[in-house]
């Protein structure tokens, strides 16, 4: 039997509507599919992850009887503010979109006469940090990296 000239029209019409479907669907995939973010600050996974890293990296330095003594002290605001300005070197350190603010390592650490043996239980209680939120050796020793070079305006001064 042949097909009515109605009955043509409307398998077009469900063809159209599945293929422009299909489009919008392929369309909509492609434009909410981000990039990768390759850097070591996509790889941590972003400022939420590193927040939690510094959380949990401040409450080891204030249980570490080598260095908290010099934490202690701090009033509340300044914690706070030194959470922030971490997050943000660590951010900003990693490529990503951070400005950091703060002082410069020289001028934040200037007459504080801090000892080799302070700035390695610091950088311990942040392995423990990393270790503690699963960040995998390679991110690990890369931000390590990038942070050891600060000694030389941390220690000493
Ligand atoms: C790689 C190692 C370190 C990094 C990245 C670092 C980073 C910072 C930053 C970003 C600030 C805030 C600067 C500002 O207020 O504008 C700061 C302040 C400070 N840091 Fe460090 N620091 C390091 C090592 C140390 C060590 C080893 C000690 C002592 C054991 C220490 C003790 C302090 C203290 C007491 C302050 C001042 C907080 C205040 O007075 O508000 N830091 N540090």
């Amino acid at each position: 039997m042949r097909k009515s000239h109605g009955s043509r029209l409307f398998t077009a019409g469900i063809v159209l509507c599945l293929a422009s479907a299909l489009f919008v669907a392929c369309k909509d995939d492609k434009e909410t599919t981000k990039p990768a973010d390759d850097t070591l600050y996509g790889r941590l996974g972003g400022t939420p992850a590193i927040a939690s890293v510094i959380d949990t990296f401040l409450v080891n330095v204030l249980k570490d009887t080598v260095i908290n003594a010099r934490f202690n002290s701090l009033p509340g605001s300044r914690v706070t503010a030194l959470r922030q300005n971490l997050i943000d070197l660590v951010c900003a350190g990693t490529g990503g979109p951070c400005a950091y603010t703060g002082k410069s390592m020289k001028d934040a650490h200037t007459g504080m006469k801090i000892k080799e043996e302070e700035f390695n239980a610091l950088v311990g209680d942040l392995i423990a940090s990393l270790d503690r939120h699963s960040v995998p050796a390679k991110e690990k020793n890369e931000l390590l990296g990038i942070l050891g070079p600060m000694k030389a305006q941390i220690v000493a001064q």
